[in-house]
């Protein structure tokens, strides 16, 4: 067989200077088909020359390089001799390393701008690739008031005389503007030419090629052994399940675990996905064991109405199933689970202090060590969109892939309060109508995220002759990029009007449909 060349060798170092952005530039440098991953700032200088980049991008930041005890770039990532580009803080951090002036402001730059070219360089000349390619994107208090030596200054703009900065001889670049976000005309091309002219990559980053690595990966990682998954019909663990049926076919098991308070159809739904993928592609078929625990988690569930305390019990319920059913499979020696890059970055960073927690995420949390199995995380590099770009490689239809993401402890969150049968019933009726329609109008994709709740509270209502006393569903739709922010959705008021004439006049249980105006901040997206 001929041997595989490895897709993670020509790649790239992302440090992280505490930019919102961070995780977007390397995004931006993986859709060019390049390899490459985030390190905080102070990255040991051996673990600098461990990984090996063929470039580095330093990311902007929240702090100043005026300050005295700010994050600096540590001489480790210049002793490698390959192309740095800095952007933002990065840049003014280079800067003032190599002997320039950074001056604070306290006043931000926030938004469009245009540079101007100041001198000749093919780097910045690669803007002009995209017509508007000088309309960039600025996001800066302090900016670099003198060049350091053997630095020229290659573009500028209205407040920023040194917008951009290189010393094309040791090739250092520095942009004070953003690349990565799209309000950047050229930000893709930019990045583009310095990953592949400047830094020499090729693009080998491509869905067929990780597809082909993880599988190689998986094999040579579990032999002939036995793996078990949890399918829960979202996004991450369908693209595992698919990817190891490849990797592996008959030695794999999916437990998909029905806890009473999935969405209507769940199991179906996820069920005939797979049988396109395996019917139209070359999936080999999947061992699927459902286990109906509905009684389980709702018995658990009785009587209580705090939020985090119902997240917990959903979660440990969980565990407790899954590693019940996973020990009567004989000689299971692994466990696969769907953690991406994000929830990676987002773990090591916790040594450098972690967000105040608003709600504690539960998913597979705490499995692991439960079962004492070995993992098996053919995700773990790669972010929510490669992530989709597979699955769909693999033969996944669209309808799986870009479904909105489902919290793990499902409707249990969004039945507010104490959690019944009849109402989850009720709620899973609702959402469907909804998500219908979001469908027919060719609403689903335009919204980040749909979905009914319910509220236990009375209401009158009159239906024909009829009074009506009955509970109410709020509406709630969103459109976010990041779900750490995001705007109500503004669906067509004759839409919301549709959709709730349909839930009350099809489910006598419901007297008032309402719509959520909310966004977040200062709401959160779910209910609870
Ligand atoms: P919030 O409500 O925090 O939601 O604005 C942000 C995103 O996270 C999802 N979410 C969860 N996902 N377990 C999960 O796996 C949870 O406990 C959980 N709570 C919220 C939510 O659906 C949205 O996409």
């Amino acid at each position: 067989m001929a041997q595989q060349s490895d897709i993670h060798s020509q790649r790239l170092l992302i440090v992280d200077f505490g930019s919102q952005y961070t995780q977007l530039i390397a995004r931006r440098v993986r859709e060019c088909g390049v390899y490459c991953e985030i390190y905080p700032f102070d990255i040991s200088a051996a673990a600098v020359n461990e990984f090996a980049p063929r470039g580095v991008i330093l990311s902007g930041g929240p702090e100043s390089v005026t300050g005295d005890e700010t994050p600096r770039i540590d001489q480790s990532i210049f002793a490698l001799n390959v192309p740095v580009l800095g952007i933002c803080y990065g840049m003014q951090a280079m800067a003032q390393q190599f002997g320039g002036q950074v001056s604070g402001s306290d006043k931000r730059e926030f938004g469009h701008a245009r540079i101007q070219a100041e001198s000749s360089s093919s780097f910045i000349e690669t803007l002009l690739k995209v017509s508007e390619g000088y309309d960039v994107w600025m996001s800066h208090g302090d900016k670099v008031t003198e060049l350091p030596p053997g630095f020229v200054c290659t573009a500028s703009s209205g407040s920023a005389p040194i917008a951009a900065m290189e010393n094309a001889e040791k090739r250092l670049f520095g942009v004070q503007f953003h690349p990565e976000v799209t309000h950047t005309k050229a930000g893709f091309e930019l990045l583009s030419e310095f990953a592949h002219n400047i830094c020499g990559c090729d693009g080998t980053w491509t869905a067929a090629n990780i597809v082909e690595d993880a599988i190689a990966r998986v094999r040579e990682q579990v032999g002939s052994d036995k793996v078990v998954l949890g399918l829960s019909g979202g996004v991450d663990s369908s693209v595992v399940a698919a990817l190891l049926a490849r990797a592996i076919g008959p030695q794999l098991t999916c437990i998909f675990v029905d806890n009473g308070l999935l969405r209507k159809d769940e199991k179906g739904e996820v069920e005939s996905a797979f049988n396109i993928a395996i019917n139209d592609g070359d999936m080999p078929p999947l061992d699927i064991l459902t286990i109906d625990a509905e009684e389980e988690f709702l018995g658990n569930l009785q009587g209580m109405d705090d939020p985090e305390a119902k997240r917990k019990v959903i979660g440990s319920t969980f565990i407790e199933v899954f590693d019940r059913e996973a020990k009567r499979l004989e000689g299971v020696k692994w466990l696969a689970q769907g953690t991406i890059y994000p929830d990676v970055i987002e773990s090591a960073a916790s040594k450098y202090g972690k967000a105040h927690v608003i709600k504690s995420h539960h998913n597979v949390g705490g499995l692991p060590e439960r079962m004492a199995m070995q993992l098996v995380e053919p995700l773990r590099e790669l972010f929510k969109d490669e992530v989709r770009k597979i699955g769909l490689h693999l033969g996944l239809p669209e309808s799986l892939i870009m479904r909105h993401p489902f919290p793990g402890p499902g409707l249990g969150v969004r039945i507010l309060g104490q959690i019944q049968k009849d109402y989850a019933d009720v709620l899973r009726e609702a959402d469907a109508i909804f998500i219908e329609e979001l469908r027919r109008a060719d609403l689903y994709r335009q919204v980040s995220q749909a979905f009914a709740v319910y509220l236990p509270v009375k209401s009158v209502g009159v239906v024909g002759d009829a009074r009506r006393y009955e509970h109410v569903i709020a509406l709630r739709a969103v459109e976010t990029i990041d779900f750490m922010t995001a705007r109500w959705a503004h669906l067509p008021y004759e839409f919301i009007e549709h959709v709730s004439n349909r839930i009350i006049n099809e489910i006598a249980a419901v007297s008032r449909v309402v719509y959520d105006v909310s966004s977040k901040p200062p709401a959160t997206i779910e209910w609870e």
